[in-house]
């Protein structure tokens, strides 16, 4: 039998596939998100609950997308209809690939327009504007960005516009060679910012808050009453690190499963989901050891939001030696970073318009990245316009609840079904086959957790969160 292959491609390689896989994961969510949520939920307890999501739910769901995407060797949509058919399973499992497609629209809507402020950054960064800065200064260059709907539109245009570009030109052209070098010297460039927080006299503290857990303070929330101190479980900060291990890893959606449908045969699903998972992690540890020094030194608040690093940045890149060039280049490769994750989202609605609507891959770009586009006004106008509390629904600008529900919501419960399907659908011969390592201790381990370890825990964070694990406790139940 001829091995069967993706009519969109195949990556050149093993490490093209890693490399193309990391450039999914890192990105906005890592050096951008991850510091800006790490310090809105209160640092160090935080961040222990996200690296769990990330080894219990994150590594087994990734080996999950990857085998089910290069079993089904189609976009997402299409693989999981051909797989269900072929495993006995509902063909109504294909939602799965749709509500992919669904969150990989609403994320990057509001990706491209934050991907945007990176963007203008670097201009404004090449220029000079922060040689100096003050910390008041960095602020108020900020909030004239955001404050400006039209300076955000033009951005948020052209980024969409770049991610277009090359999801139109196919997997392997463009994409691998951007990825090979750019990926490296962010990594170099995040370093120059490490060392450069390692002198600001803030560093310990920096550390300390981002590692030193304080379980009561991020997860009860304590009144004190009649001198009694009553506490209850807070399960929303569980659910943001749940989310954000999904969101970081590029999973539940189907952009690693797409990706893995690019992947030859003959390469390692396990070796490949674990030095991803690795990369990442890495990435934005640094990320937060850089900026959480700097936020301290310069008395800024660590739950300043989604501005937190295009405040705290430019304060370190106006103070070094060389800072204009740093920071331009560290701009550049920031929005590559993000460029290449931005491909990703649209890849699978991309490819099943290829294969379903016979388009051309141009077509199919322009249509999805012209929808992408016009959903993404609400999150340009949601730092502007349409901040003022009449817009707002649950205390969220459009911009929190589209980021809310595809990070928080969506992407778990599409990883819970994946895990689902991949554990208890995919039959155990099926799995073994496009695994590659036999049915041995590594293969039953990762069975036993997609079975039962990370159904559960994503069902538990759930329940957390809307309270009904409280609730139960509180009514005191016979059992
Ligand atoms: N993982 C990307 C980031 O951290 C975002 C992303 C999410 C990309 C989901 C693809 C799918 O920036």
């Amino acid at each position: 039998m001829t091995e069967r292959t993706s009519i969109h491609g195949q990556w050149s390689n093993r490490l093209m596939f890693i490399l193309a896989a990391t450039g999914s994961a890192v990105g906005l969510g890592n050096i951008w998100k991850f510091p800006y949520i790490t310090g809105e939920n209160g640092g160090g307890a935080f961040v222990v609950v996200y690296l769990i999501c990330i080894a219990i739910v994150g590594v087994p769901i990734m080996m999950a997308e990857i085998m089910i995407g290069r079993r089904g060797r189609q976009s997402p949509i299409n693989t999981m209809r051909s797989l269900a058919k072929n495993e006995n399973a509902h063909p109504a499992w294909s939602l799965l690939g749709w509500g992919g497609v669904l969150a990989g629209f609403f994320i990057l809507s509001y990706y491209s327009v934050i991907a945007g402020w990176a963007l203008s950054y670097v201009f404004r960064t090449a220029v000079g504007i922060f040689n100096g800065v003050t910390a008041d200064g960095a602020q108020n260059i900020f909030s004239d960005l955001v404050g400006d709907p039209e300076r955000l539109l033009a951005w948020h245009t052209l980024f969409m516009v770049m991610c277009m570009a090359v999801v139109a030109r196919g997997v392997r052209h463009g994409l691998e060679k951007a990825v090979r070098i750019l990926m490296p010297a962010l990594f170099v460039l995040l370093l120059v910012l490490l060392a450069y927080a390692y002198n600001t006299g803030a560093f310990q503290q920096g550390l300390e808050f981002l590692f030193t857990p304080n379980y009561t303070k991020v997860f009860f929330d304590c009144k004190v009453i009649n001198e009694v101190e009553s506490c209850t479980f807070n399960g929303e900060p569980v659910l943001v690190a749940m989310g954000h291990a999904f969101f970081t890893l590029s999973l539940g959606m189907g952009a690693i499963m797409v990706y893995g449908s690019y992947m030859p045969k003959q390469n390692s699903i396990t070796s490949s989901a674990i030095i991803i998972a690795l990369l990442d992690t890495v990435v934005a540890l640094i990320a937060g050891m850089a900026i959480f020094p700097l936020v301290f030194a310069n008395g800024l608040e660590p739950s300043s939001g989604p501005g937190l690093i295009f405040q705290t940045l430019p304060i370190a890149f106006g103070a070094m030696p060389g800072g204009q060039i740093f920071g331009t280049i560290f701009f550049v490769l920031l929005v590559f970073a993000a460029w290449t994750s931005g491909i990703s989202l649209i890849e699978p609605a991309v490819a099943w318009l290829v294969e379903n609507k016979s388009m051309s891959r141009l077509r199919a770009s322009i249509w999805v990245g012209l929808s992408v586009w016009f959903l993404g006004l609400g999150s340009v106008f949601s730092f502007n316009v349409w901040s003022g509390e009449e817009y707002q629904l649950f205390g969220k600008t459009f911009f929190d609840l589209l980021d809310y529900l595809s990070a928080n919501i969506m992407l778990p419960l599409g990883g819970l079904l994946i895990a689902l399907f991949a554990g208890r659908y995919i039959s155990r011969s099926s799995s073994v086959d496009e695994f590659n390592m036999g049915d041995g201790f590594i293969y039953k381990i990762w069975r036993l957790v997609i079975r039962r370890v990370t159904p559960v825990a994503v069902v538990i964070v759930f329940l957390n969160a809307t309270g009904a694990i409280d609730w139960l406790l509180s009514k005191n139940l016979p059992w």
